[in-house]
């Protein structure tokens, strides 16, 4: 199965993902986590990594190799959404290359790569890149694979949920971000994945999440769980290292467990 995260910035989605894929790698699954965000550069520190593996960008050539590969496509006519990036009909985890792959303790990354310099162009590239690759990567038995997505919803317009099976929205305390859980879910609606829910993260008191969940309830948004604020999380954020927290980990097995019942 392949999820995605998204949710407003700093909500808590690569802080999500860490806990998720933690939970899963315990259950003896094979996590495949793709960073899809071309903005954040820290996710290999949340995972534990000294160093993040080249990306798929580079494997293709660079942003300007796969810009010539669209406006080439566009010019036989092909529209955006049937663009074809890869020319194998699909691969998998042992189809790339060592250097595109990094992995520590059973969690794989692999990353569609960053925005590196200014007036390089806008990201729509990497939003190609990430689509395709998702449609084209099969999964074997026992694996799955979680996307860290950009914040806000603007992957939605690049159709990068046409490729996975599920979306999670991640819900901090404010009410921006429970509106944007409600856009996620209708957008979500239309791209042909299915909407699994909403973790609500930075959870301070009952009081809150009573309140967040009747905001959220109102507009009939599902909520599959809650991760509680802890200051440990904070901290290792600061000091580039992964989220690690006991009362977070264990919050997060229900919520694995709605997801992929
Ligand atoms: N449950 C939590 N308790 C305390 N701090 C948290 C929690 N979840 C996330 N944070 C903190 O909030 C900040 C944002 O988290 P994170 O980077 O995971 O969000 P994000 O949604 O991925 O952000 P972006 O949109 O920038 O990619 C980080 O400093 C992180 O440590
Ligand atoms: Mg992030």
């Amino acid at each position: 199965m392949k999820i995605c995260v998204c949710g407003k910035g700093g909500s808590g989605k690569t802080t999500i993902i860490k806990l998720m894929a933690d939970v899963l790698r315990d259950r003896g699954c094979k996590v495949i986590v793709l960073d899809s965000d071309e903005s954040n550069p820290a996710l290999y520190r949340a995972l534990g990594l000294s160093a993040p593996p080249c990306s798929l960008m580079e494997s293709l050539g660079g942003k300007r190799a796969v810009q010539e590969k669209m406006r080439a496509a566009m010019a036989r006519g092909e529209e955006e959404p049937a663009l074809s990036i890869w020319q194998q009909d699909s691969m998998s985890l042992k189809d790339l290359p060592s250097d595109y792959v990094a992995e520590n303790r059973g969690i794989y990354l692999i990353q569609t790569g960053k925005i590196e310099r200014s007036m390089e162009g806008c990201a729509c590239p990497m939003g190609v890149v990430t689509r395709e690759f998702l449609k084209k990567f099969s999964l074997h038995t026992g694996e799955i694979m979680l996307v860290d997505m950009e914040a806000g919803i603007e992957h939605f317009g690049r159709g990068i949920e046409t490729g996975v099976d599920g979306v999670v929205c991640v819900v901090e305390p404010s009410y921006e971000s429970v509106l944007i859980a409600q856009n996620v879910m209708k957008l979500t609606s239309s791209s042909g994945a299915s909407f699994k829910g909403c973790v609500l993260n930075k959870v301070m008191d009952e009081d809150q999440e009573m309140n967040l969940r009747s905001l959220l309830d109102e507009s009939k948004v599902p909520v599959i769980g809650r991760i509680g604020y802890y200051q440990e999380i904070q901290k290792a954020s600061l000091a580039g290292m992964p989220p690690t927290c006991d009362r977070a980990t264990a919050e997060m097995v229900p919520i694995v467990d709605r997801i992929f019942k």
